[in-house]
């Protein structure tokens, strides 16, 4: 068996990440985040790309360092394509061409939300991989879908958001709670000091197996406000009860639509992926419905759930064996199919 190293590149938000693979294991996994955009309140697109020119050559410094490997070693160069923003996407990019040319190794290009799906076939002690076909619930700042994944490379999108994304409703709730960004992870740990049934929340009507998060988000900065008005240190006093309550809510959305997917397609195999599938309650919920409603669930490695190289890497893998390779005149592209 043939030995093949891989380095992978992901730059397409505010992490600058690396990683070294060989074959489906992962050798090394390094991500450089951008704290910059924290007093901000959201990531800023062109201190992102900034950045991302400041920490790449270190990134990728350290990520083959950690893997013991010589670039001399390296059988192809993997990036992130998009989706995201164009100009963070271009550090990548640009820096993946011109290391592929300099090494004179082939180029593949990623689609990042099939990274966060592929993330599961990475090669990990005591993590089972899924079984074609299975459901992926991909779940981040930028994306909410529900995906059925029936091979590597035949992925169908059959549900997804009509406006905001989940990591959205977390980061803008947190906002609201005067959180810093991102807001998600604070929700989480506030959350499970809190009671979720202290508040209700209404869930969106929305058809299929769309979902649509605007109007949470509406419905909980009128609440904010409304009590807020009555008493100014309403949120100091209910931080732990407001989150449980809208983590609670957003779990109960993904839960229905994942459901009604399960009874559409039949599939009963669940992988989830993106940056909001680190959150414990969506952990919990998803572990115990397996005892529930006989689901075979599959919760990535936390290091993988949000932006990292390692889930570039695989899918570079997967490219290399496949032959998949990018010609020297691939864009980055802000938005992208499967
Ligand atoms: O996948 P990701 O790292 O970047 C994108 O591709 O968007 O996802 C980032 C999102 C942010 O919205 C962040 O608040 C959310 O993931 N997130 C969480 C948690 N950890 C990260 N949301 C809820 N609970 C968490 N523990
Ligand atoms: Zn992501």
């Amino acid at each position: 068996p043939e030995e093949v190293f891989i380095l992978a590149i992901e730059s397409s938000c505010d992490d600058t990440a690396a990683a070294v693979l060989r074959n489906n294991k992962v050798l090394s996994n390094v991500v450089a985040r951008q704290h910059i955009h924290e007093e901000y309140g959201g990531v800023v697109p062109e201190l992102a790309s900034r950045a991302h020119q400041q920490n790449i050559v270190p990134v990728i410094d350290v990520a083959l360092k950690k893997a013991g490997v010589a670039k001399e070693q390296l059988a192809a160069i993997a990036f992130t394509q998009g989706p995201g923003l164009m100009g963070s996407l271009l550090v990548g990019t640009s820096f993946a061409k011109s290391l592929a040319m300099a090494l004179q190794i082939p180029l593949i290009a990623v689609n990042h939300m099939h990274a966060h799906i592929l993330a599961h076939f990475i090669d990990e002690e005591g993590f089972d991989k899924p079984e074609f076909p299975f459901l992926a619930l991909t779940i981040s700042g930028g994306h909410t879908q529900i995906v059925k994944v029936n091979d590597f490379f035949d992925l169908e999108i059959i549900g997804e958001t009509t406006d905001d994304a989940v990591g959205e409703a977390f980061d803008k709730t947190a906002k609201i709670l005067g959180l810093p960004y991102p807001g998600g992870p604070l929700i989480d740990q506030f959350a499970a000091a809190g009671n979720p049934k202290r508040f209700a929340f209404t869930k969106p009507k929305v058809d299929g197996l769309d979902f649509s998060f605007s109007g949470l988000k509406t419905q909980i900065l009128y609440f904010v406000q409304k009590h807020v008005a009555e008493n100014p240190n309403f949120i100091e006093e209910n931080k732990n009860d407001i989150c449980a309550s809208v983590q609670n809510i957003i779990i109960e959305i993904l839960m229905e639509k994942l459901q009604l997917a399960v009874a559409e397609t039949g599939i009963r195999q669940i992988a989830i992926g993106g940056g909001v599938s680190a959150n414990s309650g969506i952990r919990n919920t998803l572990k115990a419905a397996e005892g529930k409603y006989g689901w075979k669930t599959f919760i990535p490695k936390f290091e993988y759930t949000t932006d990292n190289a390692a889930m570039i890497g695989i899918v570079g893998y997967h490219n290399y064996l496949h032959d998949k390779f990018a010609d020297a005149a691939v864009v980055a592209k802000a938005r992208i199919e499967f």
